[in-house]
């Protein structure tokens, strides 16, 4: 009888659909809530050094992350080719993650160690330089441009405020850590620094 009132009341339907909807929802997002308080730093992850900090400002502002994820999944075919799939605990210090799904070039997640620096100069500085087929865009300036060090010290400030467990000495000796330094060099710290940490395998 009252099931049939349900049924037959378009208001009463919408509000117990809205209802049953939100336990599954509430059911999956409060334990989540918890669960991204609890992420630790893997072991030897660390706040970014100064340089590899600057690069990644520069990786972000170029929008490379609008052809490269940095996200390795749980699937068979794609630990293969980069290695051990991403962990929450790589990320802690990313802030925003550069995870992303949008795969125009490859993953980057375990791109550290896996070329050269000198591959690495002149990919950026024209990819098909070393590979003919590539359809990524060239950063020529970038090994023109010093990197601007009063915006890494305050990004640091603001990282520290915000929780990273960056030590005074460590933003009072960043202006030098990237004195006469490019920004090729900076993205270049940045890459070559991605996975190092994660489990082998
Ligand atoms: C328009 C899309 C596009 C953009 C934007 C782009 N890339 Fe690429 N990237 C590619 C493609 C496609 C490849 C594969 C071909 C190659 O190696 O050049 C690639 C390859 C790479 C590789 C080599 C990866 C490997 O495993 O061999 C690196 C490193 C890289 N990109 C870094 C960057 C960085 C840093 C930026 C931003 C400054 C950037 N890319 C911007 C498309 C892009």
């Amino acid at each position: 009888m009252s099931h049939e009132k349900i049924e037959t009341n378009i208001g009463w339907m919408a509000i117990l659909i809205a209802v049953v909807i939100s336990f599954g929802g509430l059911a999956e997002i409060v334990p989540l809530m918890y669960q991204a308080e609890a992420v630790k730093p893997i072991a030897g992850i660390t706040p970014y050094p100064a340089l590899q900090l600057a690069g990644r400002d520069i990786y972000v502002r170029e929008g490379c992350y609008n052809c490269h994820s940095q996200m390795v999944r749980t699937l068979r075919h794609e630990t293969e080719r980069y290695g051990h799939y991403s962990l929450a605990g790589e990320s802690v210090y990313d802030r925003p993650f550069q995870w992303g799904s949008k795969r125009t070039g490859p993953d980057l997640a375990r791109i550290g160690g896996r070329y050269s620096n000198d591959w690495h100069r002149a990919h950026l500085i024209n990819p098909r330089d070393v590979v003919p087929v590539s359809n990524m865009p060239g950063y020529p300036w970038m090994a023109n441009v010093p990197v601007d060090a009063s915006a890494t010290v305050r990004n640091m400030r603001a990282l520290q405020t915000l929780g990273d467990p960056y030590t005074d000495a460590q933003i009072d000796a960043a202006a030098a850590d990237v004195a006469g330094k490019t920004e090729l060099d900076a993205l270049i710290a940045y890459l070559q620094g991605l996975g190092l940490q994660a489990p082998k395998g």
